[in-house]
């Protein structure tokens, strides 16, 4: 296969579209699929094997696609499967095929993001407990302390549209201050969940403006770049036409509907049957 596939990019719902955004900005020239497994979302609170089987299975179909490099645009499954997927089903089953995920490229780069040395890290209850962060950042940062919170209820808002209205400012604070409270030192706030851009307006009303709010989609995108620099190999395999197309395993309408509110435009998504 030359020059003809798509790279997939995947989330367990709208989330990875935040990301998405990021990297068609900067690598505009590729052909990219979304999938969002919104049928099954969320996965926060879902099991390792859960979290990992319905990663595999859409990572799976994106290959059917014809992707040969697919993105983990979730924090949530790059914490719980892409350790498995990198490690035993691709030597076995696709050795020519790459998943990577967005905590490695994001811990690569924290450490440049605090001078105080202490970040704060806000997830789902499946990232922070995986202690995915505080790991992989250890090995780039050692001296970066990680302070974790989970945000249970955040994704919930954002994927009934309730991101922005007033029932969302007690869960905001309430999360918010609990961080904070972990450290006076904390001058960097990591949002490690590709849904939770959509709570910034909310988020810094709350924040002291002494502490800085890092997204990954840019961090993503950048470090998508410097990949396909460094692996001719698959660069060579990629479609440029400019096209995207959108799957969602949920109700099409509905995802149509959310998508442009994360993306800013309007798309038509098509209905993805595992
Ligand atoms: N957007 C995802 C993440 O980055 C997952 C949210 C969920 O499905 O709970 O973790």
């Amino acid at each position: 296969m030359n020059n003809s596939a798509p790279i997939g990019i995947f989330d367990s719902g709208f989330g990875g579209l935040t990301v998405f955004k990021s990297i068609a900005q900067k690598l505009p020239e590729y052909d990219y699929i979304y999938l969002g497994d919104n049928a099954r979302s969320p996965y926060g609170d879902h099991s390792f094997e859960t979290v990992y089987q319905y990663t595999f299975e859409c990572v799976e179909w994106l290959f059917k696609q014809g992707c040969e490099l697919v993105i983990l645009a979730c924090n949530t499954a790059s914490a719980k499967a892409l350790r498995n997927i990198q490690q035993l089903d691709l030597p076995k089953k696709y050795p020519n095929r790459r998943v990577l995920g967005v905590i490695r490229p994001t811990a690569e780069v924290i450490g440049n993001f605090t001078d105080q040395k202490h970040i704060g890290v806000m997830g789902t209850r499946g990232t922070i407990t995986s202690n995915s962060y505080p790991i992989e950042i250890g090995h780039f940062f050692p001296e970066v302390k990680v302070h974790q919170q989970s945000c249970p209820m955040w994704v919930p808002l954002i994927e009934n549209g309730e991101h922005l209205g007033v029932g969302a400012d007690y869960f905001v604070t309430k999360y918010t201050t609990e961080l904070l409270q972990k450290s006076e030192h904390i001058d960097c706030i990591l949002l490690a969940c590709t849904h939770y851009p959509l709570l910034i307006p909310k988020i810094t009303k709350f924040l002291p403006s002494t502490v800085k709010l890092l997204t990954q989609g840019d961090i993503v995108a950048d470090s998508l770049d410097d990949y396909l620099k460094r692996h001719p190999e698959m660069e060579s395999k990629l479609a440029k036409n400019n096209q995207r197309r959108f799957y969602t395993s949920g109700d099409v309408a509905t995802f149509d509907q959310h998508a442009a509110v994360f993306l800013g435009e309007q798309i038509s998504a098509q209905k993805m049957g595992l």
